[in-house]
This record gives structure tokens, C-alpha cells and sequence, in this order.
């Protein structure tokens, strides 16, 4: 057994001139639930397509599943996708929709029978296995196209944005049921999404893209609390990201003044960082004091406004750079505020995330 499912070595697609995707290097391993995910344009769809077949990279080799498949056509590569558009044929009903790639393979009347059947009860459509795809809701719908990938036991499954048309709050069920799916089955899942929180969601590790190269590859921890770059930080979640200078390291910090006051931030790996850096904290880290508190990176700052969201309060302060920061509210820092003047943000130098560029 190998446990790189899909593995590629320094991929790379132009189309003429325009470089979609660049030097991508990633390894999926065997039932691992992986995610690419990045902003429109950024190469997320080319690499999919890349490992699928239905695109030759330029560059750099393709392998699943420990062969070689440059050049191999997509029909033979042991993978299905599922795309946004969910192309069932309206003319067909479900149970022929999902039959149709098995009797295509001249499975047995029998088996195609069984297998139909088994997968609609895993995707809940058993009830609907009659009905015409336009007598199905969009969910459900979804839910088939799913069900017609899954039933050719693929090794791997390849879904590009397949819940963007969805509505939130079923696209939130469906995030969670097929996330179920996946590891209930063991198939290894490659997905794309732009949506950062689909991918913290239902990841297992996720691949950052950003104008056709990989930023960051990590858990969706590791992608949150230590984003490397500004473009990640700034993508995925609300982050305040604060530019200053090195003062001075330590074997387990670097300093940072920042406009007077002193950000104190954790080393990251190899870092050799020198006059401007950025660091960035993210608002739920932080709190407001009116007194200085050892050990603690402080900023100088004033009151704003209040954004209300429903379930939290975001407030608005303002540096002495001009710089607009959010805090998230808290029953201790509400009372400070309303006190109004010259108050100090705070927060652990742990929650300082150094970036690299
Ligand atoms: N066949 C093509 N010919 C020329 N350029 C292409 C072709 N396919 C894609 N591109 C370009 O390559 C870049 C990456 O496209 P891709 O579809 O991979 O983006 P994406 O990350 O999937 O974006 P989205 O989130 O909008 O789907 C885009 O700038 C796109 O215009
Ligand atoms: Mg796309």
C-alpha cells in the first residue's frame, strides 16, 4: 500500500504565455482530506484539472497512486470529479443518472442494481430514486452528482467548488455531511473552494494558492494561528497586521517597534529577518487595558465606533499612526471603552504571528 495517494513534483501550466499554475509540489496522502484553496484566478481549478487529466501540465510529472500519468487520459486515471455545475442528464432519473458510468463499464445488471442502491442510502436519496433531477432540490441534486462519482469506487474523489451553489445554511450541512462521507469511506478527497472557513471546516490539510504558487501548506490550525505570509493572513479569517521594525532577538522572541511602542512576537523557523517586518494578531486575541501589564506587547490607542454583527462586537481603534485596528468585544474591555481617552491594546507575544513576506 502506498500512502501518497496523488503526489506532484514541480507542476507547472501555462496557457501561451499566462502561467496558471508554477513549481507545485504537494503530496496527498492515502483517505487524507485535502483542500486547495485560494482567491478567483489563482490556479485552484487548473491543478485540479491537472491531476484529473483533463489538462497536460507543462511542466513537472503527475503521479497517482505510485504511477506515473502524464499523459494518461482521465477515463484511465483511477480518480472521478465532481464539478459546481452538477451535469446530470435532466432526461434520466436518479437511479439511471447514478447507473450510467457502471453500465457504460459493462458491470453486471445485478451489481449495478446494488451499488446504485447502496450509494443512495449513503447520500440519503433512496426515497428519490425515481424522481428526474429536476424534481430535486439543489442540495440533492448535489447529493446525486456526489452519489454518481462515488459509486465507481474511485481512490480519489476531486470536487471543484462543488457546494458553491448552494445556500449558506445548506451549504454549511453539506460541508459537514460529506466531510462524514469522506471518512466513513476512506477516499482520498481533493477540494477546491475560495470559501477560507469551507476549508477550515472540512480539511484535513490545505494548500494555500495564491497567483498560481502554493503560499502555505498546513492543518487548518496551523493555516489560522500561523498564517506565514500577509496575503494568507489577510485571506483567511479577520487579522490586524501591524508594520514595524526589528529592535533586537532573543533565542525566543523578536522585537519590534512598532510607531514607539514594543511588539514582541515569536521566532518562526530560519527566520534571518531584518529592518521592516509585519506582524500580524487576530482580534479575538486581543484586549484592552487602561494600565501596563508585564510581559504583554502593548499599543497606544483610542476609541473609534462599534460594529455590530450579531454574534460578536468588533471595536474600532485607532493607533497614533492613523492605523484602524478591531478588537473583539469582551464584557471586561466594553466597560474600558465607554471610559473613553487614551487606552493600550494588549495581547500575549505567543499570539504574534511574525510573517515572512
Ligand atoms: N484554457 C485557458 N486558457 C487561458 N487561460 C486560462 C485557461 N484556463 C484558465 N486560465 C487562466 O488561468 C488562471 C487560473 O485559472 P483557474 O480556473 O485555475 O482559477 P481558479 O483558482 O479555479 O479560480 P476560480 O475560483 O475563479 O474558479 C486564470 O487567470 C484563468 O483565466
Ligand atoms: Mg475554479
Amino acid at each position: 500500500m502506498t500512502t501518497s495517494m496523488v503526489k506532484l513534483e514541480n507542476v507547472g501550466k501555462k496557457f501561451k504565455d499566462f502561467v496558471a499554475a508554477e513549481d507545485i509540489n504537494l503530496v496527498v496522502k492515502s483517505g487524507e482530506f485535502l483542500t486547495l484553496l485560494g482567491p478567483s484566478g489563482c490556479g485552484k481549478t487548473t491543478t485540479l484539472r491537472m491531476i484529473a487529466g483533463f489538462e497536460q501540465p507543462t511542466e513537472g510529472e503527475v503521479w497517482i497512486d505510485g504511477q506515473l500519468v502524464n499523459g494518461v487520459e482521465p477515463y484511465k486515471r483511477d480518480v472521478n470529479t465532481v464539478f459546481q455545475s452538477y451535469a446530470l442528464f435532466p432526461h434520466l432519473n436518479i437511479f439511471d443518472n447514478i447507473a450510467f458510468g457502471l453500465r457504460m463499464k459493462k458491470v453486471k445488471k445485478d451489481e449495478v442494481k446494488e451499488r446504485v442502491v447502496n450509494i443512495l442510502k449513503l447520500v440519503q436519496l433512496e426515497e428519490f430514486i425515481n424522481r428526474k433531477p429536476n424534481e430535486l432540490s439543489g442540495g440533492q441534486r448535489q447529493r446525486v452528482a456526489i452519489a454518481r462519482a462515488l459509486v465507481n469506487n474511485p481512490k480519489v474523489l476531486l470536487l471543484d467548488e462543488p457546494l458553491g451553489a448552494l445556500d449558506l445554511r445548506l451549504r454549511k450541512q453539506m460541508q459537514v455531511e460529506l466531510k462524514h462521507l469522506q471518512k466513513k469511506l476512506g477516499i482520498t478527497f481533493i477540494y477546491v473552494t475560495h470559501d477560507q472557513e469551507e476549508a477550515l471546516t472540512m480539511s484535513d490539510r490545505i494548500i494555500v494558492m495564491n497567483e498560481g504558487l502554493i503560499e502555505q501548506i498546513g492543518s487548518p490550525t496551523e493555516i489560522y494561528e500561523r498564517p506565514r505570509t500577509r496575503f494568507i493572513a489577510d485571506f483567511i479569517g479577520e487579522t490586524n497586521i501591524f508594520e514595524g521594525t526589528v529592535t533586537r532577538k532573543d533565542t525566543k522572541y523578536i522585537y519590534v517597534d512598532c510607531a514607539g511602542d514594543e511588539i514582541k512576537a515569536l521566532r518562526v523557523d530560519g527566520d534571518d529577518l531584518d529592518g521592516k517586518v509585519y506582524i500580524a494578531v487576530r482580534p479575538e486575541k486581543m484586549d484592552l487595558n487602561t494600565k501596563i501589564t508585564e510581559n504583554l506587547s502593548l499599543l497606544k490607542c483610542t476609541f473609534k465606533e462599534k460594529i455590530y454583527t450579531g454574534s460578536i462586537t468588533k471595536l474600532v481603534l485607532m493607533l497614533q499612526t492613523g492605523q484602524e485596528v478591531i478588537v473583539n468585544q469582551t464584557e471586561r474591555n466594553r466597560v474600558i471603552v465607554e471610559e473613553g481617552g487614551l487606552l493600550q491594546m494588549s495581547w500575549h507575544p505567543e499570539d504574534s504571528v511574525l510573517l515572512t513576506s
